[in-house]
């Protein structure tokens, strides 16, 4: 993903440039090297999901088998050292998203409820009459939430529009965020469409109109460490799955000052001061909102994960990717009938590409496209409100990792020729 724009740093590199190439990579994952239907896999889905390097994998089976115990409860040494662990990840985090203090990152399952745990707690902060702005080009996860929190409050729901291309089209930004609006919530990069939000521009008026804002950063944070104090957020969520890191666990960044003003989510164990039978005191910070026990062995894989991503050279790793780009998206505009959704310029967008094709259904293409071996996502890509403002039902999307290469797009494109021929 292009740096401008983005608040992805890049600094800090462990690994030279020259040390790293997509083989190098490559070598990282077996999952890449096993065949399916008879032919190499070419794995286009990591929007989705993506796959975890051994390292990571080292690493959750290291805890596993030499420090598996209870955080932040045991008297024993085992209990020391996952707390320790399990700390580290989240200073690990941290750093991935230059947050200003450890003490601002949450431990979630995921984006989904790091939104969710975002809209219960500031919700409970909103009044009536009081409005918030969300985009139309949002995955139903940062939609249906604010959705839900409007209808029960009666709070007003305002909707950023998107123009032809999908993108978010700002120039009303200043007109539809009234004085009124407590929150903005908008996508980092959009999970059909890659295109980058101008985070800049959104936290400016926002800030203007004193309304926090909230990113999702799912598709986002794959693509390189980021600068949220640079971005000017309040609030930033991210999947660790889509991160090379194990399944169930996320990453709620809050802002220290919005931390601080923040009621609970859940209840229980580990989040209080002091429990008598007359009530309850809370604890405050991020501990807060990490009630019973975390996905504790999930976050030190996290921990790895985004260690590994810290340490890769990201601009050499840039440069090849806007080479995959710059042939994909050529390849695909020599396609007949074939109408990519998004941006056409290989700059400044991430490596994701939704495209319909005339006459033929996004599912059918999948799954002739997994008869070659090359697997990509059909549908509407959890963005109902985004496909019916495109007057769209369904996408194929394709999406790169760092460790696609130029095979995998040729393979790409060859199938979805066969694919064409044969449905046509
Ligand atoms: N949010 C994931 C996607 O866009 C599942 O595919």
């Amino acid at each position: 993903m292009s740096q401008s724009g983005t608040g992805q740093s890049g600094a800090d590199l462990a690994l030279p440039e020259a040390d790293w190439s997509p083989a190098s990579l490559r070598a990282q994952f077996p999952i890449l090297h096993r065949q399916v239907n008879g032919h190499a896999l070419h794995y286009l889905d990591n929007a989705a999901t993506t796959f975890s390097p051994l390292r990571v994998q080292e690493a959750v089976a290291g805890f596993e088998n030499h420090s598996r115990a209870n955080v932040q409860r045991g008297m024993h040494q085992l209990g020391v050292e996952a707390t320790d662990a399990f700390e580290a990840a989240r200073g690990s985090a941290a750093r991935y998203l230059n947050a200003a203090s450890s003490e601002e990152i949450i431990f979630t399952s995921g984006t989904t409820f790091g939104v969710n745990l975002a809209a219960h707690c500031l919700g409970q902060l909103l009044r009536t009459g009081d409005e918030i702005v969300v985009s139309v080009a949002e995955h139903h996860s940062n939609f249906v939430p604010w959705q839900r929190l409007c209808e029960r409050l009666g709070l007003q729901m305002k909707l950023i529009p998107v123009q032809a291309s999908g993108s978010l089209d700002l120039d009303g930004l200043e007109t539809l965020v009234t004085e009124r609006c407590r929150l903005v919530a908008v996508s980092h990069v959009s999970n059909v469409t890659g295109s980058v939000t101008d985070l800049k521009t959104v936290s400016r008026v926002a800030r203007r109109r004193g309304a926090l804002l909230f990113v999702d950063g799912a598709q986002a944070a794959p693509h390189g460490p980021l600068d949220v104090q640079a971005l000017d957020v309040d609030c930033y969520a991210f999947s660790s799955h889509k991160c090379y890191g194990p399944t169930g666990v996320g990453v709620l960044w809050v802002r220290d000052a919005v931390l601080q003003t923040l009621p609970p989510f859940l209840v229980g164990g580990g989040m209080i001061e002091r429990v008598t039978c007359e009530g309850t005191r809370y604890l405050h910070g991020n501990r807060r909102f990490e009630a019973g026990t975390p996905p504790l062995v999930q976050a030190v894989g996290l921990g790895a994960a985004l260690d590994w991503l810290m340490e890769l050279p990201w601009p050499a790793i840039r440069r090849y990717e806007l080479g995959l780009t710059t042939r994909l998206l050529q390849g695909l505009s020599a396609i007949g009938g074939l109408s990519l959704v998004g941006e056409r310029q290989p700059q400044g967008r991430a490596p994701i590409f939704s495209f319909a094709i005339e006459g033929c259904h996004s599912h059918d293409v999948c799954q002739i496209l997994d008869d070659y071996g090359v697997a990509l996502r059909g549908g509407h890509h959890c963005a109902q409100p985004l496909m019916d403002s495109l007057g769209l039902t369904a996408t194929s999307r394709a999406s790169l990792a760092v460790f696609n290469t130029r095979e995998d797009v040729e393979a790409l494109l060859h199938a979805l020729q066969r694919t064409v021929e044969l449905l046509r």
